[in-house]
């Protein structure tokens, strides 16, 4: 059987969330729970995607629509294949199980597309690509708009004639994978994203993410996106793991409340424009995101938590938090390092830095949360297992 499996972990936000939506620092680690994709390939004559059993609705499935139209086009001669999604990232709760979706199902795709390189090239250089997408390469848009007759996926110019051919994990590049899933996020939300969620759920670890590049972490690239108001940009660096030796968890908590991140972002920006004083307030949350990275870079972990408590102070100033939040986060406060809302607030996640998992997680459920553990900072994109690559060879010319 032709079958290919990957999968992306979800992520929590430390520090940032909302100061980012105004150029302030935000850091989010990858967490353990992950969204786990397999692409099988259906029977030859086969016309129509499947996903988990079902007919493949585009309208319904926004972000595998968008990777299909850039990797998987019919007309180029791709064949339908059935999707499954699984894992343990709940979904619609700001633990950033769509962007893990997105760029797991991108690995799934090119390694079973698999990539053609110019003669004698290399998977890892990206110059020698006959075909792809990367930040370092300068015509790469996967933002605009797909021309349905042409394969987007294949390059032009020096290094558009493909000669040699390689799939499976050699064809996967996790900075692809991070682009094409920040595109497709951008694409279902309506034309705005930022590349947090993606960049962690490719890369693994802890994402810093600003609007400049920032002293002491480890710059990886500039990432840039055409939104409804004009261009973004946004400097994405990783933050090294200093967990070896310290035994810290993160203990998420779900409120089960839903509220939509578009109204908690608009309520910010409607409080900023009707009294300007108050960016102090989203300057104050850059500074103690700093501060927080600091901690981080030291592995001092007992600042890290108090950040993260001034943190939640200032969202709850803001009018982020709610009710049920702050239960979670005052049960959790205890037995914890640090406790703060993470995402959007008015609902979902809290996150508390602990060094009892399992006192904390008892007290967030007591005080009505449902809890996942997760130490920090895991593995990003990884191919499980794949049989039977590559599933369909792009023609070279
Ligand atoms: O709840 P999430 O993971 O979608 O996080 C939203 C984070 C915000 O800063 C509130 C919005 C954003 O686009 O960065």
């Amino acid at each position: 059987m032709a079958k290919v499996e990957a999968s992306a972990p979800g992520k929590c936000i430390l520090f940032g969330e909302h100061a980012v939506v105004f150029g302030q620092p935000a850091v989010a680690v990858a967490i353990e729970q992950r969204i786990t994709v397999s692409l099988e390939l259906l029977e030859e004559g086969a016309d129509e995607w499947r996903i988990d059993g079902m007919k493949l609705i585009p309208s319904k499935h926004p972000h595998v629509e968008a990777l299909r139209s850039r990797l998987w086009q019919k007309k180029a001669g791709a064949p339908a294949l059935s999707i499954h999604i699984n894992g343990d990232v709940p979904p619609a709760s700001g633990l950033g199980s769509s962007a893990a979706l997105s760029v797991a199902a991108s690995a799934c795709l090119r390694a079973a597309r698999g990539r053609w390189l110019s003669e004698g090239g290399e998977a890892t250089e990206t110059k020698d690509w006959a075909e792809g997408f990367s930040s370092q390469l300068t015509d790469t848009d996967v933002y605009s708009k797909v021309d349905e007759g042409k394969d987007p996926a294949r390059r032009v110019g020096a290094n558009g004639q493909g000669s040699s051919h390689v799939w499976g994990e050699q064809a996967i590049d996790v900075d692809e994978c991070a682009l094409l899933g920040h595109a497709v996020e951008a694409i279902a939300q309506g034309g705005r994203a930022s590349p947090m969620d993606s960049s962690v759920c490719a890369h693994g670890g802890i994402v810093l993410l600003s609007d400049e590049v920032e002293k002491g972490t480890d710059w990886v690239y500039t990432r840039t996106l055409n939104i409804p108001e004009g261009d973004r940009t946004w400097q994405v660096h990783t933050i090294p793991v200093m967990t070896d030796e310290q035994d810290v968890y993160l203990v998420i908590g779900n409120s089960g409340v839903h509220a939509p991140t578009s109204i908690q972002v608009a309520k910010v920006a409607a409080a900023m424009s009707e009294n300007p004083q108050r960016m102090r307030e989203i300057e104050t949350i850059g500074l103690i995101a700093r501060r927080g990275v600091e901690a981080l870079l030291k592995g001092d972990y007992e600042a890290v938590g108090r950040a993260m408590s001034e943190n939640h102070l200032m969202l709850r100033g803001l009018g982020v938090s709610c009710l049920e939040l702050d239960d979670l986060v005052r049960a959790a406060a205890p037995s914890s390092l640090g406790a703060k809302l993470t995402g959007a607030g008015g609902g979902g996640c809290m996150v508390a830095l602990t060094r009892n998992p399992k006192q904390t997680s008892e007290a967030i459920e007591l005080a009505g949360g449902r809890t996942l553990i997760s130490k920090i900072g895991n593995a990003g994109v990884r191919i499980e297992s794949h049989e039977g690559l590559p599933f369909w060879k792009p023609s070279s010319k």
